[in-house]
């Protein structure tokens, strides 16, 4: 929908946009109040990703984010994080690296394909919340346990109650539930038991079941 309006990432075919945008924000946004921007590598290819990049420093943010991943390449890994180093080059303000990472392993190959310091977690840190505190201390034991996640899934389930009708409900928790089961045997258990469950009632009861704290 944005797409087919020439927003999102259609506009990484027209970098002269990309620069009238940034500029118009930058003027619109106080001094002292950083602008940032994140972008793809591309729609359909990645050939003009760094004069992208160039039009967004140009157009006055103060960082980038860089998706290392075309349009049209969706979600599928892998991630070019080898293009950021190159954006990079072209650029003098700080790039943050995203796209692909979902273990201590993959921050530090990121870390090093793409020179940047700063990473961007997006599914990676869905699926495993504690993943941002082990990449910072280097090690998964800095990261967080099914135990200390279950209170974050409760407090989860109260939001998605207050804001979803109740229809939707059960579905929105197991979404979750679908992206923890890749790093917890404990998720993957509940996501079996609760996977045709659409009763909100029952989710109650399977969190009231649980050691939550609560
Ligand atoms: C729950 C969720 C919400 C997201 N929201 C946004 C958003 O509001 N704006 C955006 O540019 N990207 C958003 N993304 C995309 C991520 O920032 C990221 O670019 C993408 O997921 C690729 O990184 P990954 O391979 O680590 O998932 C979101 C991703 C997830 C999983």
């Amino acid at each position: 929908m944005v797409n087919r309006h020439g927003g999102g990432a259609a506009l990484l075919d027209e970098p002269e946009t990309i620069f009238a945008i940034v500029s118009a924000v930058r003027r619109a946004v106080p001094v002292h109040m950083p602008v940032s921007a994140k972008m793809r590598l591309g729609f359909n290819d990645d050939s003009r990703a760094e004069e992208c990049a160039q039009a967004i420093a140009d157009g006055g943010a103060d960082e980038l984010v860089v998706h290392a991943r075309t349009k049209a390449q969706a979600y599928r890994p892998p991630a070019y994080w080898e293009r950021i180093a190159d954006i990079r080059a072209a650029l003098n303000i700080p790039v943050v690296a995203n796209g692909e990472i979902w273990t201590l392993d993959d921050a530090r190959r990121c870390r090093q394909a793409s020179g940047c310091e700063m990473l961007m977690l997006g599914r990676g840190i869905v699926t495993d919340p504690g993943l941002g505190l082990a990449i910072k201390v280097g090690d998964l034991s800095g990261g967080i346990t099914w135990a200390e996640l279950l209170p974050l899934l409760a407090e989860f389930w109260r939001i998605v109650c207050a804001r979803l009708e109740r229809r939707s409900q059960a579905g929105r928790f197991k979404q979750w539930l679908n992206f923890l089961r890749r790093r917890f045997p404990e998720a993957e258990v509940a996501y079996q038991q609760l996977k045709t469950v659409n009763d909100p009632a029952l989710i109650e009861a399977w969190l009231a079941g649980q050691s939550t704290g609560r």
